[in-house]
């Protein structure tokens, strides 16, 4: 018999090479206050659990509708787009990345993507072979449109608020990046429904500019995997050419549609993660701790210990500490910009008071 190659040896030298996206811990047990990976920490509409509960046995025995053709329906209505044809339904908005990097993105057409912003956007280039183009921010976190403009890629990944820092974009900022640079522009608004502005008039306006967003966060339903392009048809007509036959299953599109149409609940939940969000911020500031303004549901801010000091032995004391106490948050150790941060989601009311107390014993014992 002939000596086989190893499957590592089989595979493309890029993806021997890759470095895979790492997703925030998910522990298994329920005894953890988890303000990692920036879920909501209330329950989706009581209409969705309903909707599932419906299901019947036929409707799993046969393929979902393709193109979510209700839900897409429900998203146009409810951005208020002209109708359907400017919507696109994904497995969770990362999988709309996923297929707008397939689309554009070739060794000779490049993504580009801000630093810090969100790092799943370099693996999903990596994995395609992509050109990267990275583009940084300083730390005022006011966009370069001018470097963005310049900076050759055929498509451009904006997330807006941004992640880590929750920090929101104007939209008037967007609307110059969109007039000056040669290429789709994707703004990410996987946080928007948390911002006081956002993208959307924009997407009618300037063809080449699209926007995603995500039920995961808004709408509690990260479990559930729905995400959403709002941009024009000629765009959802090619994502349509590009993605698996039956993208979204059928009781994810039974859970998003029930989730859409119940606005009154979700408005009540965001006000909720806004307000404590809002007093935290305040709180932490109070602190002296530095805290950037965020549209998001999270805080990204930067601990001081008990003499003041600050840096990246210090945020890692605090996250440490955190988890020894069984409470998770996110740290994001490989740029100077983010180093000496620790990004903490809005969690409920005593979450969030278990945080402060757990902040406090540190400041104690550090
Ligand atoms: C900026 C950004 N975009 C997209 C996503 C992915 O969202 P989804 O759960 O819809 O895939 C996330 C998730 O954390 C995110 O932070």
């Amino acid at each position: 018999m002939r000596a086989k190659s190893s499957i590592k040896d089989l595979a493309l030298a890029h993806m021997q090479a890759l470095h895979a996206y790492v997703p925030g811990k998910q522990p298994r047990d329920r005894d953890w206050i988890k303000l990692n990976t920036n879920e909501n920490p209330y329950p989706p509409s009581p209409a969705v659990a309903e909707a599932l509960a419906n299901l019947s046995g036929d409707q799993l025995r046969k393929y979902p509708s393709p193109i979510s053709g209700e839900l897409r329906k429900a998203v146009a209505e409810s951005f208020t787009l002209p109708n359907e044809n400017w919507a696109f339904v994904g497995n969770g908005s990362d999988e709309i990345l996923n297929l707008l990097m397939r689309t554009f993105c070739d060794p000779e057409r490049g993504g580009g993507y801000m630093v810090p912003s969100y790092s799943l956007y370099p693996v999903l280039l990596s994995i395609k072979n992509a050109k990267q183009i990275a583009v940084r921010y300083d730390d005022t976190f006011v966009l370069p449109i001018e470097k963005i403009a310049d900076c050759g890629a055929n498509i451009f990944f904006l997330t807006s608020p941004n992640a880590p820092t929750g920090v929101g974009i104007p939209t008037e900022s967007i609307r110059n990046l969109a007039a000056a640079f040669d290429g789709v522009l994707v703004v990410d608004e996987a946080y928007g429904a948390f911002a006081s502005e956002n993208a959307l008039s924009l997407v009618e306006e300037i063809p080449n500019l699209c926007v995603t967003r995500t039920l995961s966060k808004s709408h509690s339903l990260a479990g559930m995997r729905i995400g959403f392009l709002l941009g024009n048809p000629e765009m959802v007509q090619l994502l349509d050419k590009v993605r698996d036959s039956y993208n979204v299953n059928v009781a994810s599109q039974a859970a998003g549609l029930a989730a859409i149409s119940d606005p009154e609940y979700y408005n009540g939940l965001v006000d909720n993660i806004i307000r404590t969000r809002e007093k935290f911020s305040k709180q932490w500031q109070f602190m002296g701790w530095k805290t950037y303004p965020s549209e998001s549901n999270f805080l990204f801010i930067r601990p001081a210990d008990s003499t003041g000091t600050i840096g990246p032995k210090v945020a890692l004391s605090l996250f440490d500490f955190l988890r020894e106490h069984k409470i998770l948050v996110r740290y994001f150790g490989t740029d100077p910009l983010t180093d000496s941060f620790l990004r903490i989601s809005v969690g409920s009311d005593s979450e969030m008071l278990t945080l402060s107390e757990t902040i406090d014993q540190w400041l104690k014992s550090a």
